[in-house]
């Protein structure tokens, strides 16, 4: 099969685990390399399949289309006359443009996707009288462009909506965690299902439901009704049709330790068993009510993930007293527990009266976070 370029993008700070999950035998990535924006791999169409299926960490499944020179706008034109669109899509297909533009000459990006747009609409109408149209939400052919000087990439987006969409989770949950920061804080920990695990102060349940799909080996892009690629000219059904049966066959029906979900907010409780439920995965989850100092875990944990309350205007003494509960949690009822504690506000570490082995930044959309992690703790 044809050896393809490929570009995944994730999280700021999770590239390592990004990176072991295209290695890993779901996926069977080669040429992994990781970059300052997401991680470039190599394969055939089966490999970009798999990474769309088996990604939990990523955010995009880029593949290289196309590359050319791009000194000026009116180059970057002519470049794009030249290219033979309709191996990508037809003139009854819709199509969008996002482009980066880096220390180039052009220099705005919404222009750069202007002129891609320009020559993709003229060349149709050359060849055939009309030209496909635009569509910025759901796109047959999502593409994108990135300038780096004088040269542009073309790519286009497997997945178009972005992977942490994975389905199980409605528009009515704008505050909760990112899906894949989730997945990658689990996998950064090494969680594979193998020990028992909390979120105590679990929200919409984000962890709890990743760590579920992780501990039942289901594939996430299982849980979307449709890739755009499914409707590329080149698509090969029966090459997906097989990568999805492969990841049906993997998956578990049970997981092996536990994976309980507190919180103190009965709403929130609802919301989390009702997106679990969806993901497939109600069943694997324990959920209780309880505040975080009255919680008690019915098996000696092996992983606990949480991300508590904070934000600028957050710091009162509410979520002060909320962060030392959590403290007495994780010193009482965690002896011999990793965690994993994701924070945008560091000041609040130290209410927790526990030494951190380590704090790493991370990045989610503009927002700077990080994660605070305990080993084993005594
Ligand atoms: C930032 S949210 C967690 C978001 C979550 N990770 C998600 O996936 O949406 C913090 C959660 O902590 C809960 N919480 C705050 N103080 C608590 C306490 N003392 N005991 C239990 N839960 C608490 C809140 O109800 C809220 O759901």
């Amino acid at each position: 099969m044809n050896q393809r370029r490929y570009f995944a993008t994730g999280h700021k700070g999770l590239e390592q685990v990004l990176a072991a999950e295209l290695r890993a035998p779901e996926i069977g990535a080669t040429e992994v390399r990781s970059g300052s924006s997401g991680t470039w791999f190599s394969g055939g169409r089966d490999a970009g399949y798999r990474a769309c299926l088996w990604l939990r960490s990523g955010i995009r499944v880029l593949e290289e289309i196309a590359r050319g020179p791009a000194s000026s706008p009116e180059e970057l034109y002519e470049w794009a006359m030249t290219l033979d669109w309709s191996a990508w899509l037809t003139v009854k297909q819709t199509f969008s443009i996002e482009a980066r533009v880096w220390d180039s000459q052009i220099t705005h990006s919404k222009y750069a996707a202007l002129r891609i747009k320009d020559a993709l609409c003229d060349s149709f109408r050359r060849r055939c009288g009309s030209r496909p149209d635009v569509d910025t939400e759901r796109a047959d052919l999502p593409l994108f462009l990135y300038i780096y000087r004088d040269e542009a990439i073309l790519y286009r987006d497997l997945a178009g909506t972005t992977l942490h969409k994975r389905g199980y989770r409605d528009a009515l949950h704008k505050s909760s965690l990112n899906e894949a920061l989730a997945a990658g804080i689990l996998l950064q920990a090494a969680y594979d299902g193998r020990v028992a695990f909390a979120d105590p102060m679990c929200g919409a349940g984000t962890f709890a439901i990743e760590a579920a799909l992780i501990a039942a080996r289901r594939a996430p892009g299982l849980l979307r009704q449709r890739f755009p690629f499914e409707s590329w000219p080149d698509f090969d059904r029966q090459l997906w049709k097989d990568c999805r049966g492969r990841a049906y066959g993997m998956a578990r029906y049970e997981v092996p330790k536990a994976i309980m979900a507190n919180d103190r907010h009965s709403g929130a409780l609802a919301l989390a068993a009702k997106d679990a439920a969806a993901a497939g995965v109600g069943e694997y989850i324990r959920f209780s009510e309880a505040e975080v100092g009255a919680f008690a875990p019915e098996e000696p944990l092996g992983l606990v993930c949480v991300n508590p309350p904070w934000g600028k205007r957050l710091s009162g003494p509410d979520v002060k007293t909320a962060w030392r509960d959590l403290g007495r949690f994780l010193r009482e009822r965690c002896a011999g527990a990793n965690v994993s504690v994701l924070t945008g506000n560091r000041d609040l570490v130290g209410e927790l009266g526990l030494v951190p082995a380590e704090m790493r930044p991370l990045r989610t959309g503009k927002v700077e976070c990080w994660v605070v992690r305990f080993r084993n703790i005594s």
